[in-house]
């Protein structure tokens, strides 16, 4: 079967926060939205025709996960990560965010050190922040070859530091970690004894030829001190279902976050993210094979055009994820500057650099998750607007 990735689709007016809330967020209704991390392609057929099928059940009372949602979860892992799992591992957030700030109080108290890498997914900060926990950079840097972790420097910030929030793959840069830089991070985390969110949302979206490599599948000493995130929402375009998974083998820190979870009586979930998430899990191969051929083509369409048209643009191709990571600086323009030339000349929403972190200034990240007539486009707007200054 042949998925159709070109169809364009009306989304305004359906409460879309990428299209609906462009007026409170860019000023203008007129921008073509490439911001917020969803996609403009149609949640796969086979997963909106389960989700009708329970809809069109009568009644939507309290719903538990079964099984098969369990055993979705288990094999996929095994089926595309090579990570062995078992069901009583996983347990139930309603999102990612949600899940790190729950995490963050459970297992952390407040001063706390906990370590996060600039530029990064801005939820990391205020998962830390806002519970009274000391927030500690350690920025990524950006030698010739592209964004690198900085151990040198962690090596002297996990001395005194109780946890590191990992972004694998890492949003905004669209670094697929490789299995040595992970293995380092690890020899790094043990010596010191700190605990570890693996944010793994995007595992799912890494680009071929690149591999994903699960942090806590690298032995059994970083499992134990490892805690996984993990979701459908990203891969199959369900952020609005708020269903994730927790993934933790350690039965004493799993307990502690259970715990707290389960307090909060935040686990019951929703129906239909339970009925999707399976779905997805259990069809979905060769839907997201395609999808990665998809944005692979996009992700080429952007190198090629700016290095072609706009080469001050400095484009980092991204190994993971749908979202391509633009350098604006060699413009010599401060950040207000080209924030204002994109939404007001060009008629861009992407979302802005500084956002993710100060070494995120002169940086803008765009989300190439949608047809790619509507890339061209803004590949377009972006060239009109931004030529006279090459
Ligand atoms: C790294 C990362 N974590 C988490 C999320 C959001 O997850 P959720 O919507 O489940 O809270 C995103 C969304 O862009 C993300 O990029």
């Amino acid at each position: 079967m042949h998925y159709d990735f070109d169809k364009i689709i009306e989304r305004q007016g359906t409460n879309s926060v990428k299209y609906d809330l462009r007026k409170q967020l860019f000023g203008s209704e007129e921008v073509l939205p490439m911001w917020v991390a969803d996609m403009d392609f149609e949640t796969p057929d086979f997963i909106r025709k389960s989700v009708v099928e329970r809809a069109n059940h009568l009644i939507y009372g309290y719903t538990f996960r079964s099984n098969a949602y369990y055993k979705s979860i288990v094999d996929w892992q095994k089926r595309h990560h090579n990570w062995k799992i078992t069901k009583d591992w996983i347990l139930f957030s309603p999102g990612i965010v949600a899940a790190l700030n729950m995490i963050v109080l459970a297992l952390t108290n407040p001063n706390d050190e906990i370590i996060v890498q600039p530029p990064v997914y801005f939820p990391f900060f205020t998962a830390v922040k806002n519970h009274k926990r000391c927030l500690v950079y350690n920025n990524l840097i950006l030698p010739e070859q592209g964004y690198r972790m900085d151990f040198d420097l962690l090596e002297k910030q996990a001395k005194t530091a109780k946890m590191i929030i990992l972004c694998n793959p890492h949003n905004p840069v669209g670094r697929s970690w490789k299995t040595d830089e992970l293995q380092r991070l690890s020899e790094i985390c043990i010596k010191n004894d700190l605990l570890i969110i693996s944010d793994e949302i995007h595992c799912d979206l890494v680009l071929p030829p690149n591999k994903h490599t699960v942090f806590a599948s690298l032995n059994t000493e970083i499992a134990a001190r490892t805690i996984t995130l993990h979701a459908a929402s990203k891969t199959f375009n369900l952020a609005g279902l708020s269903t994730s998974s927790i993934i933790i083998s350690d039965e004493k820190l799993r307990e502690t976050v259970k715990t707290y979870i389960e307090n909060l009586h935040v686990d019951m979930g929703n129906l239909f993210g339970i009925v999707a998430t399976q779905t997805a899990f259990e069809k979905g191969d060769e839907w997201l094979r395609q999808l990665l051929v998809y944005v692979n083509r996009n992700v080429d369409e952007v190198c090629d055009f700016l290095s072609k048209h706009l080469p001050k643009i400095k484009v980092f191709r991204p190994e993971a994820t749908y979202m391509v990571w633009l350098d604006f600086n060699a413009y010599g323009l401060t950040d207000n500057d080209i924030r204002s030339m994109l939404i007001e000349k060009a008629k861009l929403g992407f979302n802005s650099g500084i956002e993710f972190g100060s070494n995120g200034s002169g940086f803008y990240r765009m989300n190439l998750g949608c047809p790619l007539q509507t890339v061209k486009q803004a590949l377009l707007q972006l060239k009109q607007t931004f030529e006279s200054y090459e």
